[in-house]
């Protein structure tokens, strides 16, 4: 299967292993808040866990660390050599065919391939990729991004939307594909927080909940500072979790998780 070029160059200058940690000021409310909902969601330990575009490994390395057993799948070479200098098993792969075999894992973690995969037959591919190898009863935790954050994001935290940035977000906004190429982040789709939900129902799960992220933290301008802060820290995630699944906020996130389950036709 074949990786966008443009995504593959983008991700090759290897920066994505520090994002999380603060080489995105974002990435540690980014983070820590989607930990927060992934393990809130988890039915206790001892897991079989298929993280698909794990990137680098950060979240696989601590659910490894929490004693589930973990997989790391992802498209870019570099990905998996950081992930297993760090001790993750991770293998190179493609969310639309995934080698595991059925019903053999009890979470998928989803966390990028969503936003880069732009054709709607190729999410949904990835997204039945991720039911089938899920047991009855398994879970589903898949990202996006939404609609409008990189509108909001460059308009409003970074000031940073010029007259050839604004022609990019604006047909982002229109269609949902941001064609940013190698050097505004990269090529990707933002989800409508109902088509995501809608598109993870249409692959057969169930129990389908969209829960915003970051919450409006994001957009502060001085995020860096304020995480450094114990006190401003707590604040930026008690707002996140005070507005997390309001739907009339939802389009105003920076990333929407959706947590979803195979139905288990045992019940
Ligand atoms: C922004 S990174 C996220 C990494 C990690 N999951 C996280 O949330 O921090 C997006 C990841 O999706 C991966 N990706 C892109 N297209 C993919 C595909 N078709 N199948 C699997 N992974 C893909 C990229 O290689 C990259 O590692």
């Amino acid at each position: 299967m074949q990786l966008d070029p443009d995504i593959q160059a983008f991700y090759e200058r290897g920066a994505e292993a520090e994002r999380l940690s603060g080489g995105l000021a974002t990435g540690p409310l980014e983070l820590a808040r989607t930990q927060e909902l992934i393990q809130r969601h988890l039915p206790g330990s001892d897991l079989r866990i298929l993280d698909v575009g794990g990137g680098p490994g950060v979240y696989a390395r601590w659910l490894g660390a929490l004693g589930h057993d973990v997989v790391l799948v992802d498209p870019v070479v570099l990905h998996v050599e950081q992930a297993r200098e760090t001790g993750v098993r991770a293998e190179l792969g493609d969310a639309r065919r995934l080698d595991q075999p059925d019903g053999s894992v009890d979470a998928v973690l989803l966390l990028g391939p969503l936003y880069h995969l732009l054709d709607a037959d190729d999410r949904a591919e990835a997204l039945r990729e991720a039911h089938r190898v899920l047991r009855p009863g398994g879970l589903l935790f898949a990202a996006a991004i939404s609609r409008y954050a990189a509108l909001l994001d460059l308009l409003v935290r970074l000031d940073a939307l010029g007259a050839a940035v604004f022609e990019i977000v604006a047909e982002g906004i229109s269609t949902g594909v941001f064609r940013g190429g190698r050097e505004v982040f990269t090529n990707a789709y933002f989800h409508l927080p109902s088509e995501l939900a809608r598109e993870v129902v249409d692959a057969g799960f169930g129990d389908v909940e969209v829960f915003n992220v970051e919450g409006p933290g994001f957009l502060a301008p001085d995020i860096a500072e304020r995480w450094a802060d114990p006190a401003r820290r707590q604040i930026l995630l008690s707002s996140a979790r005070l507005v997390e699944r309001e739907p009339e906020l939802l389009g105003a996130a920076s990333h929407l998780l959706a947590v979803a389950r195979v139905p288990d036709t045992r019940d």
